[in-house]
């Protein structure tokens, strides 16, 4: 049966293995246009191809795995589709809490989260609580997230603490920046995998993807799989990151 060669972890060098994956998953209502159904069935397909790439970016050892799931200019999509997407994220929050909990993976999410219906705010803040203590992978869901919004809140920040005095102007560097969005703590995305086939970053992680690999791909959201995500690890892991040095 399994006659070709199918790529999997082994295949992986487990040094050179990227900290932080941030992916923009794109391409559900494509994928359910070409079905002829409603973009909402493409949105439910694409939250179990979530669940995919959870379990296997935990199984390779991804230390912190981004996934954007809804922009800030998403709430100016149709009622209906917003609404839809609200439910299921709802819906995944509770579902997933076992699995967290089963993989020692901890939930965090950035972005406008103070937007967000209640209920889903509420389930997402359960799941974050009762994850709080676990340490093997970081699932950062970007919910309500704009890189420009991000920018600008850090930006208020700094300058209170500017204006109050607790800092001067000379104490502005990158690294203060950095700790001063959503993103704090964490390492900066190693790699930015976009489905769908745009060659655009829609307002994704502006700050911190600097120095990021990006992979597009054709594949829309729904038909990504474990296996392309690991053929993309492995080239990935044949590049040569220069940071703007020789050699
Ligand atoms: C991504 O799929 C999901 C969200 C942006 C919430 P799209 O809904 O953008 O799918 P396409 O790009 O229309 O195919
Ligand atoms: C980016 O996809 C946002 C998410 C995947 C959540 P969009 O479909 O909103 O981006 P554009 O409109 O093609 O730039
Ligand atoms: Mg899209």
């Amino acid at each position: 049966m399994n006659s070709s060669k199918e790529i999997d972890i082994k295949d992986l060098e487990p040094v050179n293995l990227p900290a932080h994956v941030a992916i923009i998953m794109d391409g559900n209502g494509r994928w359910a246009k070409k079905r002829l159904m409603n973009r909402i069935t493409g949105h439910e397909k694409g939250s179990d191809t979530v669940r995919e790439i959870v379990k296997a970016s935990r199984e390779i050892g991804i230390k912190v795995l981004t996934l954007y799931a809804f922009s800030t200019e998403n709430w100016q999509r149709p009622k209906t589709e917003v609404s839809a997407l609200m439910t299921l994220l709802e819906r995944f929050l509770i579902k997933e809490r076992n699995e967290m909990l089963d993989n020692n993976i901890r939930l965090n999410a950035i972005g406008q989260l103070e937007r967000l219906p209640k209920k889903v705010f509420t389930a997402l803040q359960e799941s974050i609580n009762l994850t709080e203590k676990n340490d093997k992978m970081i699932l950062n869901l970007a919910l309500s997230y704009g890189g420009r919004e991000e920018i600008v809140r850090m930006t208020r920040e700094i300058s209170q603490m500017v204006k109050s005095g607790s800092i001067n102007e000379n104490s502005i560097t990158p690294e203060l920046v950095s700790q001063h969005l959503y993103t704090g703590g964490m390492p900066d995305p190693d790699i930015l995998i976009r489905p769908g086939g745009e060659m655009r970053i829609s307002n994704f992680l502006l700050w911190q993807i600097s120095y990021a690999e990006i992979f597009v791909t054709d594949t829309l959201w729904p038909d990504f799989s474990r296996e392309e995500y690991i053929k993309i690890l492995k080239d990935y892991q044949s590049r040569e990151r220069r940071f703007g040095k020789v050699e």
